[in-house]
């Protein structure tokens, strides 16, 4: 076996390859499988050569995998774990003692695949879930076609809970097959190796491409069956206005008992396996590969109608397929549980198919269910492969259940951080690309909050986004809350972004300052238009996804302190802002039904960062004040009771305490956020 001599460059050379496979999805799924080198580095405490094993921690992704990402452990020990190992009844103890092997501090925590790494007589390894290779290894005929794609340069591994008789099991065939480059792990994904990184880098591509090369020519020209009549896609348009119309019915089934975050993917993949006969079949036998099970449950819940069903239809049908599911679920708990399981994590579906329409997939965040519906997608062209030249018979469930509630996965969660006050919530705040908005939004995302930044200009809202953070924080829209059409737009599209919105800030604005004889009816309407109206149109639509959800909610007002003082040249702004402060206690009064809290927030004085005082408000005001329009911020701070300047994050802060964890018995509530004006006082 060849060593490497230099630290530094065993562990750079692994990065470097396991960054390159990881950076193509058809190598291996996202935070899926593990790569390691094996070397020799100087023992600081003996001055000696010592033999070591780098290896890709547990969590993380092999794409972006850096040197903290790795464990660092040594080889004599690893290797005399063996002699103490107590059998395949007890193997979950040897994670334990992985730690007893570590090298210095070791890096990152070792994973379960840790054995498998260290105890195969190869100086490289790397371990995949390619979906060509997976395909072979649960197809129902996979030890012979592993026979017949590779000859004996790749061996069948009957299916196995990954662990350290796996790894044991790995080695002794490495050792008796010396011809071999790697092998099939039935039901689960591959292992190749090397003596040099290049080695292990290229038998393993070598094993991803021909099963993929062999697939494509010997595959049945049908692997789902036939056409299934009126499950075809739906044209474009119409299939996001269902999605949309469908989303809150959906997430709020995928919540009943822990809120979640939405994904949305309408993909060709996706849509050829629902337009398919056989798709029910396969759906109902579920995924594969060790770790789908946490990310996508064991199956997912299917729409049983075809395309064409009406939005109405769909959404009674699919709370009827909600309660099975649920009930589903409970028994396969029940059928597999003993004394030692954890307890059931709920019993909701992560993957949700709608023929025609796509895949709704959920998570604790963003990213969680994002990457629920890739693996998804990983499991439909598992499906599709093993289909194509074999039946797929994925695992046992009862093996299922193994993994799921597999007691170092229970661990691995319990050890999660604690998720932030607003996480799995989705915001969604009006006049977010400026002043008071941005700085709510930024701060509901600082909490975990999914944000959706709406406003006119979709340049600035998208940038605001991006500010704030990547798509699976925040996404930019442009509307106009004046217009109907454009507000349900906006909200389909954020739906479709986050599975759904239980936190909306009517915060859009704008502000003439003109005395009775000088405002025009345009300059009235513009006012009510925008903050009358445009909140109403908003909260009426945002209502609607609430109560479809069923999940409570908060509608969040940025009125005014005008909307109580009679200012001078204010009329049009300051009767567009007592309308919409009485909306609030309208909508509260209206909406506790259902679980949603209303309540609005006065601001003022804010000058900073407001596109209002820059746009001319400043000018005008500080002309009636007679003051120079820089020092208008210093002014106002003057005339309140507190003498302090109010800043946009001043007023994002009342917006998280309405919305946090603390005020949740509160509705129809104004809070003043202007440093204390006591002509503003509410009574
Ligand atoms: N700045 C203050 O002192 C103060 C005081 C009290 C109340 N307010 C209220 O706070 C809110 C935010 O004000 P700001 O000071 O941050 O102003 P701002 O101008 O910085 O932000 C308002 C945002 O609303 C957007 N907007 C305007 N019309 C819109 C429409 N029809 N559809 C969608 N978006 C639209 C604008 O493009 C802008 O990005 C407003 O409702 C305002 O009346 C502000
Ligand atoms: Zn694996």
């Amino acid at each position: 076996m060849a060593v490497n001599k230099d630290m530094g460059t065993t562990a750079e050379e692994l990065i470097a390859r396991s960054n390159r496979l990881g950076a193509d999805p058809k190598n291996t799924n996202y935070a899926g499988g593990n790569t390691s080198a094996k070397g020799t580095a100087t023992d600081p405490v003996t001055g000696e050569d010592v033999e070591l094993l780098w290896v890709k921690g547990s969590g993380g992704d092999l794409g972006t995998l850096k040197e903290s990402g790795l464990a660092v452990l040594r080889l004599d020990r690893m290797r005399a774990l063996v002699d103490v190992y107590p059998g395949v009844e007890r193997e979950d103890e040897m994670v334990a003692a992985f730690d007893y092997c570590l090298h210095g501090k070791g890096g990152a925590a070792p994973s379960i695949d840790t054995a498998m790494h260290g105890l195969v007589e190869a100086a490289h390894v790397d371990h995949l879930h390619p979906d060509s290779g997976i395909a072979i290894a649960t197809a129902a005929d996979g030890e012979n076609l592993t026979k017949e794609i590779f000859g004996d340069q790749v061996v069948w591994v009957p299916w196995r809970r990954p662990g350290f008789q796996l790894g044991l099991d790995i080695a002794e065939i490495k050792a008796k097959n010396s011809q071999a480059v790697g092998c099939v792990l039935g039901g689960h994904g591959i292992t190749a190796w090397g003596d040099t990184s290049e080695e292990a880098e290229k038998n393993s591509l070598w094993i991803i491409d021909t099963a993929a090369a062999y697939i494509e020519k010997h595959s049945r020209a049908e692997p789902f069956g036939p056409a299934l009549d009126g499950y075809q896609p739906l044209p474009e348009g119409e299939r996001r206005t269902k999605a949309a119309a469908l989303a809150p019915t959906i997430r709020g089934i995928a919540s009943a008992d822990q809120p979640m975050v939405g994904h949305f993917d309408d993909s060709e993949v996706v849509l050829d396996f629902l337009a398919s006969e056989d798709h029910p079949r396969l759906a109902e036998l579920g995924t594969s590969c060790p770790d789908h099970f946490l990310r996508t449950k064991v199956k997912p819940l299917v729409l049983d109608l075809p395309a064409t069903a009406s939005v109405e239809e769909s959404i009674a049908r699919l709370k009827e397929l909600a309660v099975g599911y649920r009930e589903d679920y409970q028994a396969y708990y029940d059928r597999h549980a003993d004394e030692a399981s954890p307890a059931i994590r709920g019993k909701d579906p992560l993957i949700v198919l709608v023929p025609g329409v796509g895949m709704f997939s959920f998570g604790k965040n963003k990213q969680t269910a994002r990457v629920a519906g890739e693996f998804y997608l990983n499991a439909i062209n598992v499906m599709r492969g093993a289909e194509g030249l074999s039946t797929y018979a994925p695992i046992e469930e009862s093996e299922k259940f193994r993994i799921e509630y597999w007691a170092l996965e229970e661990a691995k969660l319990q050890r999660m951080p604690a998720p932030k006050p607003l996480a799995t919530r989705v915001a969604l705040v009006t006049g977010a690309a400026s002043g008071i908005g941005k700085a709510t939004a930024k701060r509901l995302a600082a909490e975990g909050a999914c944000v959706v930044i709406a406003d006119l200009d979709l340049a600035k809202a998208e940038a605001t986004a991006a500010e704030i953070g990547g798509p699976d924080v925040a996404v930019g829209l442009a509307a106009d809350v004046s217009d109907e059409a454009a507000v349900q737009a906006m909200f389909d599209a954020a739906v479709l972004a986050f599975g759904g919105v239980d936190l909306v800030v009517n915060n859009a604005g704008l502000s003439l300052s003109k005395s009775l004889l000088e405002t025009t009816e345009r300059d009235w309407d513009l006012q009510h238009d925008v903050m009358a109206k445009g909140s109403f149109l908003v909260s009426k639509a945002a209502a609607k996804v609430l109560i479809e959800q069923e999940m409570g909610g908060d509608i969040v007002y940025i009125s005014s302190k005008n909307s109580l003082f009679a200012g001078p040249n204010n009329v049009a702004y300051g009767a567009a802002k007592a309308d919409q402060a009485h909306q609030v206690r309208l909508l509260a009064a209206e909406l506790g039904a259902y679980g949603i809290k209303v309540n609005g927030i006065n601001p003022d004085g804010v000058v900073q960062g407001s596109g209002i005082f820059a746009g001319g408000w400043g000018a005008k005001r500080a002309e009636v004040y007679g003051v120079p329009e820089e020092e208008l911020g210093k002014f106002y701070a003057q005339r309140t009771l507190l003498k302090r300047e109010v800043l946009p994050e001043n007023i994002a802060n009342a917006v998280f305490v309405l919305c946090g964890p603390d005020l949740t018995h509160t509705t129809g509530l104004h809070v003043p956020v202007d440093a204390g004006v006591a002509a503003a006082f509410l009574r």
